[in-house]
């Protein structure tokens, strides 16, 4: 019945690529923080101000200093009372500046963009068994080698480590080798918690999540599915109306399914039920689609 009921109509192919044009969108997003490696979610949006870590380096006769900007779930924030060659561009997560003191004089070296949401930040998620937590790999853009003169694509490794101590630790600089930076960041929120909900192991970030305001993706999926629905809707009663001058129910895109609809559901319900009673579908058997 059903299945007769969508014969030469193109509605499920429709839907079918509607649910996979929505999912391929959905990939596309940008790190938004939260993520889930295997069984584990973890949610990083607590860590999402802005972080400067720096190191600073004995270089004679002068010292040099590596500044790490880090904002983890949006872009790093222009800064107005730097220059702009001073500063990494737009669309920029992660941005290491190397400054050069020699007595007073200050002389910014290089601005390195890490991770950069313009380019691709491709994530890459590690989960860490000993010491417990998960890395998180950002891409940013080549930037030339300190050594030769070759680009070298960027990339920050940031390692979250589980760690409930209170109060919270800030992140640390591991390494930079020109190419790949490592930090390092000692957080509740490295412990990550299970995937489905039940069993949590750090409450706290779990709460938040469902707390703030935020849409979910599954609720952005739904508002997305609802927006396409009310496009077929539209375009669909606009193409019946100026192809075949249709009005009233029969604006309606692939009228002739969406009536039968109901009788679908019933025949599914009635079937369900044919374990406890015959099934009443059958007297409709010469059903015919008006
Ligand atoms: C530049 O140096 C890096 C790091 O040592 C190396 O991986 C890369 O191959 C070098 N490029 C050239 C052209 O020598
Ligand atoms: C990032 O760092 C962690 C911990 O140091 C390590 O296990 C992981 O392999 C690193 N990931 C990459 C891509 O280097």
């Amino acid at each position: 019945m059903i299945l007769r009921a969508v014969q030469n109509m193109d509605l499920p192919l429709f839907l079918l690529l509607l649910s996979w044009s929505t999912a391929v969108m959905a990939s596309d997003e940008p790190f938004d923080c939260r993520f889930q490696v295997g069984a584990l979610s973890y949610d990083l949006s607590p860590l999402e101000s802005e972080q400067v870590i720096t190191r600073d380096r004995p270089t004679p006769p002068t010292r040099e200093v590596d500044s790490v900007r880090l904002s983890l779930c949006s872009d790093l924030k222009h800064e107005d009372d730097v220059s702009e060659e001073d500063q990494c561009p737009p669309g920029t997560r992660v941005c290491l500046t190397k400054i050069n003191y020699k007595d007073d004089a200050k002389r910014i070296v290089s601005v390195i963009p890490i991770a950069q949401t313009s380019a691709t930040l491709n994530p890459v998620y590690k989960t860490l068994s000993s010491p417990k937590g998960v890395s998180v790999l950002l891409h940013g853009s080549p930037y030339p080698h300190p050594i030769n003169v070759t680009d070298a694509q960027q990339s920050v490794n940031i390692t979250f480590l589980c760690d409930t101590s209170d109060p919270p630790t800030s992140p640390k600089f591991t390494s930079y080798d020109g190419a790949q930076l490592n930090l390092e960041w000692s957080t509740p929120q490295g412990c990550g918690f299970a995937a489905d909900g039940g069993n949590h192991e750090n409450e706290d970030s779990g709460n938040e999540k469902s707390g703030s305001g935020s849409l979910s993706s599954v609720g952005w999926f739904l508002l997305l599915l609802l927006v396409a629905f009310a496009a077929y809707m539209g375009l669909g009663a606009y193409f019946n109306y100026t192809t075949y001058g249709a009005s009233g129910v029969d604006l309606i895109p692939h009228r002739d399914f969406w009536m039968e609809v109901p009788y679908m559901l019933r025949d599914v319900l009635s079937h369900l039920c044919s374990t406890v009673r015959p099934r009443r579908s059958a007297n409709r058997g010469g059903y015919i689609a008006v």
